[in-house]
């Protein structure tokens, strides 16, 4: 059987992107996923000299070929990224904001999943005192359902609002008493924004997967007390879709700032998390952080059409320049194994996790997080693996 062999867009970005990038390939290829590769522009180099860090080109090329693989990406502050504009284009007003959150908006990836799961061996799992004096590694075992076009991040946001935002507080009677009487240029307003039908397909997928891999509990993690109208319908959606169509999952309800909390407490109790745009950002870095940090951080992005993969993790810029790159591949490999779940390979991801989950065992290659070293060019002298190193080690285990 032949069938059209399959083009991913690889998206580097910057810094530390590339390498993590092209070590994740190589693993790709050896463990025999048989794909050809088309390089899309995106990140600081293109908003530098172009003044979009998201061209159309790249967007042209996931329009084709559907499945994207990202490496990392630098943001800065507005002003800051301003300065480093070419000298050309300071002129046309433009504004830079972040290609990833671009990507999941023009493509509508409403859908990320940031699975989070311990390795058993990793030095960097999360510990905590139990009874007496013992010392317990609780097996984390969560996978975070993020709302990703959405909230916070849907955009619809005024610093020195116009009239007819400025208006509706100054009128509104429950508004105008704190906002109304307040002078515009002192208001910076960030809406959070939750639609029905974006709210029931992130719930609809958290439950699926729940069924998919029997995780026994979905919980939703907002703060419905508090964020009555956002947070309230998402959690209220939940029980309807619960009782209608997945009556063997329990549905559990948390707010994010007690999550967070808990987090260190009971880990191990969670199962599938759904949460808006901003909460599972947030909560998806917390439990990211007791399976080994960004390092091991993964997630999918997922549209109805296109779908992109990547680490969690930034671009690094101060190590991207090493002779030989020091950061850890895990994550961006991890990233591929969900993309290939997703186009229906699962045997072949089945063997790079098992790899890698024997190489963690094994405790011989480490790279500098793993190895708990302040990351440095110094530390491969020191004993630490590379990037290139890392990705040797797993490719011989596949
Ligand atoms: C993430 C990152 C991004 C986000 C940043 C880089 C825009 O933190 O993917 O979690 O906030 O979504
Ligand atoms: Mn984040």
């Amino acid at each position: 059987m032949n069938m059209t062999k399959r083009t991913i867009v690889a998206l580097p970005g910057d810094g530390i992107g590339r390498h993590v990038l092209e070590e994740c390939i190589r693993v790709l290829d050896k463990a025999g996923f048989d794909a050809s590769y088309v390089e899309g522009d995106i990140g600081w180099e293109f908003w530098k000299s172009e003044g979009n860090p998201l061209p159309d080109r790249t967007i042209e090329l996931l329009e084709k070929h559907k499945i994207g693989l990202f490496g990392a990406i630098t943001s800065k502050p507005k002003d800051a990224a301003f300065a480093e504009l070419d000298p050309g284009l300071k002129e046309k007003g433009l504004v830079y904001s972040s290609p990833i959150v671009g990507l999941r908006q023009h493509f509508n990836l409403d859908v990320c999943i940031r699975p989070c799961k311990t390795y058993t061996g990793n030095p960097l799992n999360f510990i905590r005192r139990g009874a007496g004096d013992s010392i317990e590694e609780p097996e984390v075992d969560v996978a975070i359902f993020r709302q990703n076009t959405e909230g916070l991040y849907g955009g619809v946001e005024w610093s020195n609002p116009p009239d007819i935002v400025y208006n509706g507080l100054a009128t509104h009677p429950k508004f105008k008493k704190n906002f109304g009487t307040v002078p515009r240029e002192e208001l910076s307003i960030s809406t959070r924004i939750f639609t029905k039908k974006a709210t029931e397909r992130i719930l609809r997928a958290a439950f699926a997967h729940a069924v998919k891999f029997g995780y026994k509990s979905v919980t939703v993690c907002e703060k419905p007390n508090v964020i009555r109208e956002t947070s309230g319908m998402m959690y209220k959606m939940a029980q309807e879709i619960q009782a209608a169509d997945f009556p063997g999952i329990e549905l559990w309800n948390t707010n994010i700032d007690a999550q967070m909390m808990w987090l260190t407490k009971n880990p191990e109790t969670y199962g599938v998390i759904v949460a808006g745009n901003m909460f599972g950002d947030i909560v998806s870095d917390g439990f990211a952080g007791l399976i080994g940090g960004l390092g091991f951080a993964c997630s999918a992005n997922l549209g109805e059409e296109v779908s992109v993969f990547e680490p969690t993790h930034g671009s690094a810029p101060k190590y991207a320049d090493y002779s030989e790159s020091i950061v850890n591949p895990i994550a961006m490999v991890e990233s591929a194994c969900m993309m290939l779940d997703h186009i229906g390979e699962a045997e072949i991801s089945g063997r790079i996790r098992s790899a890698i989950a024997q190489v963690i065992m094994e405790g011989k290659v480490r790279t500098y997080d793993m190895m708990k070293m302040t990351g440095r060019a110094d530390v491969i002298k020191n004993g630490a693996a590379s990037t290139r190193q890392m990705a040797e080690a797993i490719i011989a285990k596949l």
